[in-house]
């Protein structure tokens, strides 16, 4: 076959390929998890690797470590400029037991700082920036001479501390065992969009990567969260200073979600890491993802659910491809918290957890880690999304559910349609809502008859019987004959024919729609029914909106979902029209009087944090 020939054999094909299947990541690339411990240098020896030993073997690939005090320990920066090598000597030695327990497959990432210590909140001690700085903690940010102590410590923790266990070497040279360092945990924790010192974001990056040196040795710089917990539909973790800095390598996520009547804890995640979507679009071939803490936040169902919540959010993110920590992992008590204690086995929250890390190694991913992760192993191909395991009995729905993760129209309840494979509730084209043959068409595997869409039965024959035999009431129908009890021959009474339909089958009609937004991310709208999209889709370059076929190119260059409809994917006008007056935006930098002053008035901002994000809260 010519080229031609092929290419246009190819768009034939392309042209009458399945619309049933939703959304899929065809990444080449694999997946990982693992956890956050905020105090694994502090433990026993004994203890301390009895903890390493039970997260590697629950399959965490990441333990995330956090350089900060306790009630009993100091910082190892005692006061400014001076450092207790003993206390990095802890975390030399997690490291080298992480490196010996897990035969260098689990790797770490620092947090170097953490936004806590600087605040002296949740239950971390007042450090010496804190003592520093005062109530006056986003100084830490934007004074240019508490920033270059700032880069001090960085230099002081990551080249000139002696690795005990690795030969005296420093630590920027580690990536045997060291993936990444975060810029602090949750920089401007609770505060978005950011007030002040915004250029701190690329100045500490640059300094991490270029003068600390982790990027000539394949260590990842990391965000580490800005402005702390993500809002479900927000973009608080991602401004543009980060996208627009060379120096970071990874925007981290930090998500704390609940479950509620609509949807479970990981339809968030489900929503914001759309394949395609501004986030992700824009992401992808220039930043690495990586949700580095989400939790179980206990809501109105209660903690009977907390595995289930755990298990929804893993399930989300790895059915995504992307890759995430959980926060936290503890050997003490669980309480109402998201805390799991990482020794408990069957029946207990870490018995989710567990199965989660297990798939998400194996999960594909569109994005390429394997420079901080070397895997060698290929990614285990997803074919269905997989049913939640760990459901309480009492649980009102199992199946199908508002917000449950789905990858087909099968697979959600009767009046939601799966959705960027989510159920959402169908507003058109479902049994009972009104049709015609032009505009108003009704949903596949339902018929518009009277005006009406109708839900019918599927032709009868062998392709078709596994879709038949799941039918809701298969008394409807008689056996064809004696061997195939789940056969069917003429129902009882005859429901209106439906055109077969089997995603395996490429036979699909596609569903109804009117604009882009109504089709999956991986479709567009052509002629009233949702297509394949091969060129001009969702998240690829665009050179104009006419280009799209998702009807719109955003801010970024990508073709976008048109703006102001359609929850979840993140839009483009989310990181910037939002701003409040206090944003400069990136049009605006380094001019005139709207230029970023790097000596702005001291700010004092309640030190409560918000945690619970979920919309229960
Ligand atoms: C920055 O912080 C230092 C230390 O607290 C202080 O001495 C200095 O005046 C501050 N600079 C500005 C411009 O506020």
């Amino acid at each position: 076959m010519h080229l031609f020939g092929a290419v246009a054999f190819l768009f034939s094909v392309l042209a009458f390929t399945s619309s049933v299947q939703a959304v899929k990541v065809s990444g080449t690339h694999r997946s990982f998890g693992g956890v956050n411990h905020q105090s694994i240098q502090f433990l026993e020896p004994k203890e301390r690797d009895k903890v390493i030993t039970a997260a590697v073997d629950a399959g965490a690939t990441v333990i995330r470590l956090f350089i900060t005090g306790d009630d009993k320990h100091s910082d190892p920066e005692t006061s400014l400029g001076v450092f207790d090598d003993s206390i990095l000597d802890l975390y030399d030695d997690t490291l080298a037991a992480i490196h010996r327990i897990s035969k260098g497959k689990t790797k770490v990432i620092i947090a170097p700082h953490d936004v806590h210590s600087l605040r002296g909140s949740n239950g971390s001690p007042c450090d010496a920036y804190c003592r520093l700085v005062g109530e006056a903690w986003l100084d830490f940010y934007s004074n240019l001479s508490i920033r270059q102590t700032y880069k001090e410590r960085l230099t002081a923790i990551f080249n000139n501390y002696k690795s005990k266990n690795f030969n005296g070497a420093s630590w920027s040279t580690l990536n045997q065992v060291v993936m990444g360092v975060d810029l602090q945990n949750e920089p401007w924790s609770g505060i978005s969009p950011i007030p002040a010192g915004e250029p701190w974001i690329c100045d500490i990056a640059t300094h991490l990567k270029n003068e600390v040196g982790l990027g000539n040795h394949n260590i990842a710089v990391l965000t580490g969260g800005i402005s702390g917990a993500n809002s479900p539909g927000g973009t608080e973790n991602a401004p543009e200073s980060a996208f627009k800095c060379a120096a970071v390598d990874v925007i981290a996520i930090h998500g704390y979600y609940s479950s509620n009547d609509d949807a479970t804890a990981g339809t968030p995640w489900a929503n914001i890491l759309l394949p395609g979507n501004t986030l992700t679009g824009r992401a992808l071939g220039s930043k690495l993802l990586l949700v580095e803490e989400f939790s179980y936040v206990r809501a109105r169902t209660g903690l009977h659910y907390k595995s289930a919540d755990i298990w929804d959010q893993a399930n989300a993110l790895n059915y995504r491809g992307i890759p995430w920590l959980y926060s936290k992992v503890t050997s003490g008590d669980e309480g109402s918290s998201g805390n799991v204690n990482i020794f408990r086995g069957k029946g207990f929250a870490m018995e989710a957890l567990a199965d989660g890390l297990r798939r998400a190694s194996k999960a594909s991913s569109n994005f390429d880690w394997s420079r901080y992760l070397p895997q060698s192993r290929k990614p285990v191909k997803t074919t269905h999304v997989a049913l939640n395991p760990y459901l309480p009995d009492q649980a009102d729905c199992k199946l199908g559910c508002p917000g449950f993760l789905c990858d087909s129209m099968d697979a959600c309840q009767q009046g939601y349609v799966c959705k960027n494979n989510v159920c959402e509730k169908c507003t058109k084209g479902c049994p009972g809502m009104q049709c015609d043959a032009y505009r108003n068409l009704c949903q596949e595997k339902t018929r518009c008859v009277d005006g009406i869409c109708q839900e019918c039965a599927v032709r009868a024959d062998s392709a078709s019987r596994r879709t038949t035999c799941e039918l809701d009431e298969p008394s409807r129908y008689k056996s064809a004959s004696t061997d195939e009890t789940c056969g069917l021959d003429e129902p009882f009474t005859q429901p209106p024919i439906c055109n077969y339909c089997d995603g395996s089958t490429k036979e699909c009609r596609g569903s109804p729609c009117v604009r882009a937004v109504d089709c999956d991310a991986d479709e567009f709208c052509d002629w009233g029914l949702c297509r394949p999209c091969t060129s001009g889709c969702l998240g690829m370059a665009c050179k104009s909106s006419r280009d799209c076929k998702t009807g719109n190119c955003n801010a970024f260059d990508k073709c976008d979902y048109p703006s102001g409809v359609g929850k979840g994917p993140m839009r483009a006008e989310d990181y910037v029209g939002r701003r409040g007056p206090g944003y400069f935006g990136p049009r605006y930098q380094n001019q005139g009087p709207s230029k970023p002053r790097d000596n702005v008035a001291r700010v004092v901002v309640p030190v409560d944090e918000v945690k619970q994000t979920g919309s229960t809260a």
